[in-house]
């Protein structure tokens, strides 16, 4: 089969297309022909180094949406033929993969391959952020970094759905402002005057609710912009810097802040993950949330967009189309 495999850390060159072994799938398993995986920003942080262990050859990619071609012999909950969307045991940019029967969730028969493709990482994330940790109500006023991404974007849509009061987003550029504007955002400010402009409107109170994927001086600079009972959610680093705030920053004013990595939670507690497929695929068929798709790519041309996720000029989700075949 062919994927995409890189031998070292580097820039986009070094994912290469090769032909390797099809996997087999264990008894507790589901061997997946992939029709569609998709770039998340974690995949450039494995590529350049700054997140997985040098384990070569790697091949990258944490979602795949594709068919089941085989099951493992305790496997029950799928069976050849079905669409699924899966959380693969390797990397996804690959014909074919291997997931958990746990990691792999049946597409309702309603549900459009491609939005059922662009919905594993981001629109289960996003989920788990804003129902089971900021446990967002109609008297917050939420912040949401990086908003016109795959993961913000959704984010965005959830944050309304849960009747927040008011939802503010920030972008590295104004260019990027509309799809956070129709999605529901009451304001987009860039990352240049964020802060000052949410004192300026809050009256100092701040926000109560914030995204943080991008850690570093934006981490800090939150952290003076959060109201008193407020959270910082932290979930990414994408700035490449690491965030920092002093204890007494959250005691005395009742303020938490809160991690979460979909990727412990997929090796440490993968059966959470069934519910929050059956809540996703509901708002998904039922019309109350559309994962953005901002681009597509087939692929052969995947370091192309990993260039443009990086290029910080995507909006939405980047998919990877590997397969023609549905
Ligand atoms: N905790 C988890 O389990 C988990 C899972 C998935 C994703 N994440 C995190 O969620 C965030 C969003 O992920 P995504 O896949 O949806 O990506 P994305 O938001 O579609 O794209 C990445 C965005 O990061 C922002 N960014 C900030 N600093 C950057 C830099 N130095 N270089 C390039 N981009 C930079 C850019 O938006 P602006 O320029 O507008 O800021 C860029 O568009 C990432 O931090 C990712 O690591 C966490």
């Amino acid at each position: 089969m062919k994927a995409v495999v890189i031998n070292e850390f580097g820039s986009s060159e070094v994912l290469q297309l090769k032909e390797i072994p099809k996997p087999e799938p264990k008894p507790d398993e589901i061997l997946i022909k992939v029709i569609y995986t998709s770039v998340n920003y974690a995949d450039v942080k494995n590529r350049t180094g700054n997140k997985a262990k040098a384990e070569f050859p790697m091949i990258l990619g944490l979602d795949a949406a594709g068919i089941v071609e085989k099951v493992g012999a305790s496997v029950e909950k799928v069976q050849p033929g079905d669409r699924v969307i899966c959380f693969p045991k390797r990397g996804a940019y690959a014909e074919y993969v291997v997931a958990s029967d746990l990691l792999t969730f049946k597409i309702p028969d309603q549900l459009d391959f491609k939005i059922a493709a662009a919905c594993p990482t981001v629109g289960f994330l996003s989920y788990k952020l804003t129902h089971d940790l900021a446990q967002i109500n109609q008297t917050d006023t939420v912040l949401v970094h990086s908003a016109a991404g795959g993961v913000g974007s959704t984010i965005i849509q959830m944050a309304k759905l849960l009747g927040a009061k008011r939802i503010i987003g920030t972008v590295s550029s104004l260019e990027k402002s509309s799809l956070p504007l129709e999605l529901g955002a009451d304001d987009v400010y860039t990352y240049a005057d964020f802060d000052e402009k949410i004192k300026e409107s809050t009256d100092d109170k701040g926000v109560d609710i914030i995204f943080d994927s991008q850690a570093g001086e934006i981490t800090k600079r939150s952290m003076d912009i959060l109201s008193h009972f407020g959270k910082l959610i932290h979930f990414g680093n994408s700035s490449g810097g690491i965030g920092s705030f002093n204890t007494k920053e959250v005691h005395a004013s009742c303020r938490s802040v809160l991690g979460f990595s979909l990727g412990t939670t997929r090796k440490e507690r993968p059966e959470t993950l069934e519910p929050v497929a059956r809540q996703l695929f509901e708002l998904i068929t039922n019309g109350k949330l559309e994962i953005q798709i901002g681009a597509e790519f087939p692929l052969e041309k995947i370091a192309e967009a990993h260039d443009l996720i990086s290029s910080r000029k995507s909006t939405g989700k980047i998919l990877i189309r590997v397969s023609r075949s549905c």
